[in-house]
């Protein structure tokens, strides 16, 4: 999608189509009220071509709710589309991001190749505070998220994506700000797509050899130094734990190692972002059921998520240094699997008893936070679809975070504001350490039944001992069941914004 940004007045435009958002400022509730849908611009004659919808009580600019106007009367725009942002008090910068993607989703199935998105302005009556800069970002965030589709390898792909996006700011806007956060905008939502077209990516077609050799590729366009590594470095290095799950599979893993040195930046944190990149899970020898397990090619989102993460911030360089690394395998039964039982020595020297092989990610990510901890991360963040246990507890809706550090932790809370993606906090305590200590060695792979998104922390904990950490449970998160209006079924790309976000927060 080609992206440009207009500072004409909205009414020139000439444009197939001109989206433009309203949010519902009606207060009052009940059967006979209607709602009073204000236009979130200060363009006299687009006002007035939308004055008869908005009066007619018929749209109350619910989220994301859409009602489209032809020809309308002295525009230069071919099409009028009303997007909602919702009740006045809900029309926040994220509601403005998903509506920028269902205006682009609105024209995709229709055929229409061009439009035009006008950011929004706060005018004075409709009672909303939105910042320019930051609704500039979410509108180019939103859109290209939205224009992405799934259906890479159908012969007729049913939708077509948008070819050309303008996103028109006020004349009055400040100008270099508002061009900044344009292209900023534009850098998240194409890396967060570049993260969704890998977990995309079927078992067969995206090995850990493959996805090592898409992260470099991205590495070498965008200026970031890699090393993928396969089964002699894991040996050299000693990951016992990582290999364990490798072994069992025809294809070699890799360990993808990216780093982001700025120049200048010779001391202060260095951030460690550690992804679990099983390309595909069948569960090993302790085998998973046939139902639904074709969705396990999405268990390397977090480690895609970590590669469009070091996109994002190679392009946007902030002052910090930043070290990614995802440990990718394929987790098989055969011959040569590990079996329950099995003793595995990680790469930090603990030993772990295999209780059950599905069990994998811990395995990877322990041995991918100590190698992030030898390199001398300072603070480490992981992402992975770690545990069914953490859909049970949070749903579909929040990802799960775990963290052994308040201080840390809050610089996250803080990212998620700006990112408006859905983590929540979850405990972490010896307690639940004492759940997964070993009779034959130090510690378990599961912990049984009963909080297993928190005993699966407490794991990795054991790992990043007392480096500042935190872990990201995206196994509810990483693919979405059902369409949005402002995004596809499929790969979500979650996370991307959020550690994006929570790396920028340590610029010197
Ligand atoms: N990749 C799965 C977790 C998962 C489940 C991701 C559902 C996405 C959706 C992970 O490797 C796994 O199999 N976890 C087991 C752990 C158990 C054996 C302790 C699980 O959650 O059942
Ligand atoms: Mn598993
Ligand atoms: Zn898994």
């Amino acid at each position: 999608m080609r992206t440009e940004l207009s500072f004409t007045p909205l009414a020139q435009i000439q444009t197939e189509l001109l989206a433009v958002f309203a949010t519902d400022t009606q207060t009052a509730k009940g059967p006979d009220v209607k709602p009073q849908p204000v236009l979130l611009t200060s363009d006299e004659k687009v006002r007035e071509a939308a004055t008869s919808i908005l009066t007619s009580g018929e749209y109350k600019a619910g989220p994301n709710e859409t009602v489209l106007l032809h020809a309308p009367a002295g525009l230069g725009a071919k099409r009028l589309l009303i997007v909602g942002l919702g009740k006045k008090a809900k029309a926040t910068v994220h509601a403005v991001r998903n509506a920028a993607g269902t205006a682009v989703r609105y024209t995709k199935p229709r055929a229409i190749r061009e439009l035009t998105v006008a950011i929004p302005e706060a005018v004075a009556e409709s009672g909303v505070t939105l910042a320019a800069e930051a609704c500039t970002r979410a509108v180019s965030e939103g859109a290209l998220v939205g224009d992405f589709d799934a259906d890479t390898y159908r012969s007729e792909r049913k939708d077509v994506s948008v070819q050309a996006l303008t996103v028109a700011a006020a004349a009055g806007a400040n100008q270099a700000a508002v061009r900044a956060a344009f292209s900023e905008g534009a850098i998240i939502g194409e890396s967060q797509n570049f993260t969704r077209t890998l977990v995309n990516e079927p078992g067969n077609k995206l090995t850990p050899t493959v996805l090592g050799q898409r992260a470099a590729q991205m590495a070498s366009e965008v200026g970031l130094k890699s090393e993928v590594y396969s089964t002699d470095k894991l040996h050299e290095l000693k990951m016992g734990a990582f290999w364990s799950v490798s072994q069992g599979s025809a294809e070699p893993p890799a360990l993808i190692v990216l780093k982001y040195e700025p120049e200048g930046v010779t001391d202060g944190p260095a951030l460690g972002l550690v992804g679990k990149g099983i390309t595909f899970d069948t569960g090993g020898i302790s085998i998973k059921p046939a139902d639904n397990m074709e969705k396990m090619k999405y268990d390397m989102a977090g480690g895609a998520a970590m590669i469009g993460a070091m996109r994002a911030i190679a392009l946007l360089k902030p002052k910090v240094r930043v070290i990614g690394i995802v440990c990718a395998a394929e987790n098989m039964p055969d011959g040569k699997a590990q079996k329950p039982g099995d003793v595995q020595t990680a790469m930090s020297g603990k030993t772990i008893e295999i209780i059950n092989t599905d069990a994998e990610g811990r395995l990877v990510l322990a041995d991918g936070i100590t190698y992030a901890r030898s390199l001398g991360a300072t603070h480490l963040i992981d992402a992975a679809t770690l545990t069914g246990a953490c859909v049970v507890a949070l749903g579909m809706i929040n990802g799960g975070a775990f963290s052994n550090d308040d201080a840390t932790f809050e610089k996250f809370q803080t990212a998620l504001a700006t990112s408006g993606e859905k983590f929540w906090r979850m405990p972490l305590a010896d307690e639940y350490y004492d759940m997964i200590r070993s009779d034959i060695g130090d510690i378990k792979n599961t912990g049984g039944r009963w909080g297993g998104a928190i005993t699966a922390a407490e794991f990795l904990h054991a790992f990043a001992e007392d480096t500042p950490w935190i872990h990201l449970d995206i196994a509810g998160l990483a693919w979405m069941e059902e369409n949005k209006p402002f995004i596809a079924k499929g790969p979500s790309g979650v996370g991307v914004r959020s550690i994006l976000e929570w790396v920028r927060s340590y610029e010197s």
